[in-house]
């Protein structure tokens, strides 16, 4: 398969293809798939590729889904020298499977990668990595309503080494689990917990890189969330700006119609977001990437020039935000429509159901 855009120059991987001869037998796949869930069931295969200072990104492969045989002393396990992506297929109407905007995704890897002292694959390979396990698991990308095959690339240090330096050898992976809704209310609002005592980045730190340290660092926060009934974290900065979610950007609309989400070099930088801005920008409304604070957004509720606000994410794709608690208050967030009539029209674009303006979609079946 010739894959890669001749003008880049760059050869298409020669990807060694090991099937697996223990896959998942087509009754019981069909029946993981009519009820997904979210990340706990796994396809047949997964992609491997091998980095070394002296030999490059070598030996791409195709294998059997299954554990990783790691040294005890590998560099990731002691120093969290890892970053990782989430992007999704889509199976559309007529059957064939596309991705969206995995360049974006690509492209965000390699920035990630830079920021953990990470060899930077090029962004035509990643694109490759995701084709190739598609096309081997085609069967393993659902048909329902909002279902979709979630792909997890990643890459870690594997070098076995305890001195503290980046890495010289490093493992490329990509699996892909079949996915429903992430939120179980579907989409329906979620109450989100205001992280008073922790933050997940700070000035000059890991923010804006998609590293698994960050998401370990929300995990105390998000079970105070969970104590507290909500079900998303929301961490500000160190002069009480509004960050993120845990796993998700937010996006705030105010009554004039002016979309806002707060942009920072400590936040990541999401393809959901961009690109729901713009379709926001393409129906006339105003859009701002700038700092909002704490206080914004609590008295912009408060006078109502605060309308509706939403997470976004590759995972939670839009979901309206009805309430936010503190440890000392609860207030409930205004509901609009907006949410959900951009949501229905990114899912339209990715699910081909409507026309797809900005060339976002990229076809991995074929
Ligand atoms: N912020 C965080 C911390 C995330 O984990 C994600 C999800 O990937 C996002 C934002 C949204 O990014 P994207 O829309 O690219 O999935
Ligand atoms: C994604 O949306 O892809 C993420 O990585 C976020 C996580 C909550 C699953």
């Amino acid at each position: 398969m010739t894959l890669i855009d001749p003008d880049t120059g760059l050869d298409p991987l020669d990807f060694e293809v090991t099937k697996n001869l223990a896959a998942v037998p087509a009754a019981q796949r069909e029946e993981i798939l009519a009820n997904p869930g979210f990340g706990t069931r796994f396809t047949d295969h997964m992609v491997d590729i091998c980095w070394s200072v002296r030999g490059g990104w070598h030996r791409p492969r195709v294998t059997p889904y299954g554990p990783l045989s790691l040294d005890p002393a590998s560099a990731v396990l002691h120093y969290g020298q890892e970053v990782f992506e989430g992007i999704k297929a889509y199976r559309h109407a007529d059957g064939s499977i596309h991705t969206f905007r995995p360049d974006q995704n690509g492209r965000r890897l390699q920035r990630s990668a830079r920021r953990l002292a990470l060899p930077e694959l090029p962004v035509e390979y990643f694109v490759q990595s995701l084709r190739e396990l598609v096309t081997v698991d085609k069967d393993w990308v659902p048909s329902g309503p909002d279902q979709s095959l979630y792909l997890r690339p990643f890459m870690f240090a594997k070098e076995a080494f305890l001195g503290v330096r980046p890495a010289h050898k490093v493992g490329y992976y990509v699996i892909a689990s079949p996915a429903g809704s992430y939120f179980t209310g579907g989409v329906d609002p979620v109450t989100i917990w205001l992280s008073e005592d922790y933050a997940r980045a700070g000035k000059g730190g890991t923010g804006a890189a998609k590293t698994g340290g960050n998401y370990a660092a929300s995990l105390l926060p998000q079970s105070e969330a969970y104590e507290n009934e909500c079900d998303q974290v929301v961490f500000l900065d160190e002069h009480r700006n509004v960050e993120e979610l845990g796993g998700m950007n937010i996006v705030f609309v105010h009554k004039d119609g002016t979309v806002v989400t707060p942009m920072s070099p400590s936040i990541l930088e999401g393809i959901t977001r961009n690109s729901i801005l713009q379709l926001a920008e393409d129906r006339g409304h105003k859009i701002e990437g700038r700092p909002v604070s704490l206080e914004e957004w609590r008295e912009g509720v408060a006078s109502g020039d605060i309308v509706e606000v939403f997470a976004c994410g590759t995972a939670a794709v839009i979901t309206p935000i009805g309430g936010l608690k503190g440890r000392d208050f609860y207030e409930e967030q205004p509901a609009g429509d907006l949410a959900l009539s951009l949501r229905e029209e990114l899912t339209d674009i990715q699910y081909g159901r409507r026309e797809d303006k900005h060339g976002w979609l990229v076809r991995l079946d074929a």
